[in-house]
């Protein structure tokens, strides 16, 4: 297994803190619960998933000798701060497409949370009219043009860095922390439930748990929750990762079907809006663990969470980590669900 021989980059505070979620775990009557923070895993802009991938793309980018980086996602992207926040703390330029990703109507949807702060670290910021889709983009292919005809050199980070080859790695590599920790606690996670929508964080976990079970021989259930509500596409996306991510650590086997789990049932109709599920977890979250999550993401993680815990679809006897990727800027465009 080749993980460790990858070069990292550090951009994170180490690791992301685990921790008991005791209220909700009594309120819910059922497994266990924890949870994992990348919410407040790094010190760049607030954090989140994207700066753990980051960590293993940035050498690429060091040896490429790029100037810009340039990226995509929608208005409210956790991803494209993320990426502005790499470049203002390695120096260089950052370019970012931001498309209309969610029909929210908000006055103030492009000009608060992650937009303002991907404005206020000098990035690039572009608005496209274009709705969601998780796959490669015109607009971005256009950027990367445009920068290089102004004469720059850019590195073409694609949505989520999803696309990136090395864009599973980071999610790997939680796997082997996350056993670490659970040494350290006296604690084993039979279950890890993680939202998944452009496929490289779920997938990198699929991967790394599937490498620590080559190793232990101790199979858990890795439970990505769609909220994409494209489902095929987020799937398709996640099992081609995992397997190329899988095959790039040398895992030595095939993925078998059943490492592979992307539930659908609280992503509603749309990338990006909340449904009752949604707002009740946020409400949950927040009012027993003071625990934040935002509509478009974790919230929507976390329903399902709740979900599969009360109907004993995780078993009662189960101890669950909710993987907590981030995404709280993104709730000041969404003001009017507490208004
Ligand atoms: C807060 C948050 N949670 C979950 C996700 C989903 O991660 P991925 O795109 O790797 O599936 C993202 C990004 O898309 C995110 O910003």
């Amino acid at each position: 297994m080749k993980l460790h021989e990858f070069p990292r980059h550090p951009l994170t505070f180490g690791p992301s803190p685990v921790h008991r979620l005791a209220r909700l775990t009594e309120h819910l009557g059922g497994a266990d619960v924890w949870a994992k923070r990348e919410d407040v895993s790094s010190g760049l802009a607030y954090g989140g998933n994207k700066v753990r991938k980051l960590e293993y793309i940035v050498p690429d980018v060091l040896a490429s000798g790029a100037d810009t980086l340039v990226s995509i996602g929608g208005v409210q992207s956790n991803h494209t701060r993320q990426v502005a926040a790499v470049a203002a703390h390695l120096g260089l330029k950052a370019r970012l497409v931001q498309e209309k990703w969610v029909p929210w109507d908000d006055p103030v949807n492009d000009k608060v949370g992650n937009i303002l702060l991907s404005r206020m670290m000098g990035a690039d910021v572009r608005l496209d009219p274009a709705g969601f889709d998780i796959g490669i983009r015109q607009s971005w292919e256009d950027a990367i043009r445009e920068v290089e005809e102004a004469g720059g050199t850019p590195y073409p980070i694609p949505a989520g860095a999803s696309e990136h080859p090395l864009g599973g790695l980071g999610f790997a590599s939680w796997a082997f922390e996350v056993a670490e920790q659970e040494k350290a606690l006296g604690v084993h996670f039979d279950t890890i439930v993680v939202c998944t929508v452009t496929g490289s964080t779920h997938a990198g976990m699929i991967a790394g748990f599937a490498a620590l079970e080559e190793q232990t021989g101790v199979r858990r259930r890795v439970i990505g929750i769609d909220a994409s509500a494209t489902l095929a596409k987020t799937t398709d996306q996640v099992a081609r990762i995992a397997r190329h991510t899988a095959e790039l650590i040398e895992l030595g086997r095939d993925l078998r079907d059943d490492e592979i789990t992307v539930l659908e049932g609280w992503a509603g109709d749309l990338y990006g809006i909340p449904v009752d599920s949604t707002m009740e977890a946020m409400r949950l979250g927040a009012e027993l663990e003071a625990m934040i999550t935002d509509p478009v993401y974790e919230g929507k993680s976390l329903a399902g969470l709740i979900d599969l815990v009360r109907s004993a679809e995780i078993p009662r006897d189960a101890t669950v980590l909710y993987a907590h990727l981030g995404g709280q800027p993104a709730l000041n465009a969404y003001h009017a669900l507490w208004a």
